[in-house]
């Protein structure tokens, strides 16, 4: 009895006094509860941040990729693009170039440049006026040592050698006569160089030559030919003295416009002392302005 009493009556007592047991193990379960939540849910996070992390990554890769395989493509397409332009301009450039070389055969006849006397020692040859038939050929030409021309400058020619010999300025001859056929070998090897454009600006075209004249030679200093003639003291003597002997500088510098032809310090034509003297007398350079003949080029 006294035992079911004690028993019934001290259960609440025995609680208060053993709380500690109780609470401690309870507190201990609740805690780790507690920490296996947020740790959980830290883990949660962590998981989701990364997946977000990762699809951002990604998605910037994907971006680079896909921007680098397009520029992959742009180039590509630019490249064959330029490629086709480059190859069509090509094709024009051969196809102009085809067109303005002069087949071996070729004599045709251009009237409407037709230079009126092509006999006259004072033919004005150029661009704009042609021999007429385009192979006219002079009947009075002389050989003195290969060097090819018209009777009168043929010795006009040879008396200013001797004298440029004599005054230690001998010069050769690199060129002097050239017949209409010889004309179209050298005009077509020159638009094979460089192109009928570019060769237009220093070749003529067969029957617009002056060299077919019979009139026109090209001199040389030792092995010294074209262009770098200017700085040779030959040219210096003949600039000065080629006036005497009735010949004259044909294609001046800065008269390009004029004469239709890039500076030839080279170049010397005859066209009788008067007319040379007079022209010097005047300050007149170019037969053009002498003359008050059109020149400049083919076309306009
Ligand atoms: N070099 C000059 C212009 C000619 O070919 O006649
Ligand atoms: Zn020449």
């Amino acid at each position: 009895m006294r035992y079911r009493r004690s028993h019934t009556h001290s259960a609440p007592s025995f609680v208060r006094r053993h709380w500690l047991i109780i609470f401690i193990p309870t507190l201990t379960a609740a805690l780790c509860l507690l920490f296996l939540a947020y740790s959980n849910n830290q883990q949660v996070a962590a998981a989701t941040k990364l997946a977000a992390d990762q699809k951002v990554a990604f998605a910037k890769i994907d971006a680079q990729v896909k921007a680098t395989l397009q520029k992959r493509i742009d180039d590509a397409r630019q490249a064959e693009a330029e490629a086709r332009a480059s190859a069509e301009a090509d094709a024009k450039a051969r196809a102009a170039q085809t067109a303005l070389k002069v087949p071996l055969s070729s004599t045709a006849n251009a009237t409407n440049c037709a230079v009126k006397s092509p006999e006259s020692l004072q033919v004005v040859v150029n661009k704009k006026h042609c021999f007429s038939p385009l192979d006219w050929a002079p009947s009075d030409l002389v050989d003195a040592a290969g060097t090819l021309l018209r009777a009168e400058a043929s010795t006009q020619f040879q008396a200013m050698s001797t004298a440029a010999t004599v005054a230690g300025q001998g010069f050769g001859v690199s060129s002097s006569y050239r017949s209409y056929t010889t004309q179209i070998t050298t005009y077509n090897y020159w638009v094979s160089i460089s192109g009928s454009i570019q060769a237009d600006t220093y070749s003529a075209r067969p029957g617009y030559s002056e060299h077919q004249s019979g009139l026109a030679v090209d001199v040389k200093a030792g092995s010294c030919v074209l262009s770098c003639f200017s700085g040779s003291s030959q040219y210096y003597w003949l600039a000065e003295h080629a006036v005497d002997y009735g010949f004259i500088q044909r294609y001046p510098e800065g008269l390009t416009s004029i004469t239709g032809y890039e500076p030839e310090p080279w170049h010397w034509r005859y066209v009788g002392t008067a007319v040379a003297k007079d022209m010097k007398t005047k300050g007149i350079q170019t037969l053009e302005q002498y003359y008050g003949i059109t020149g400049g080029d083919y076309a306009g």
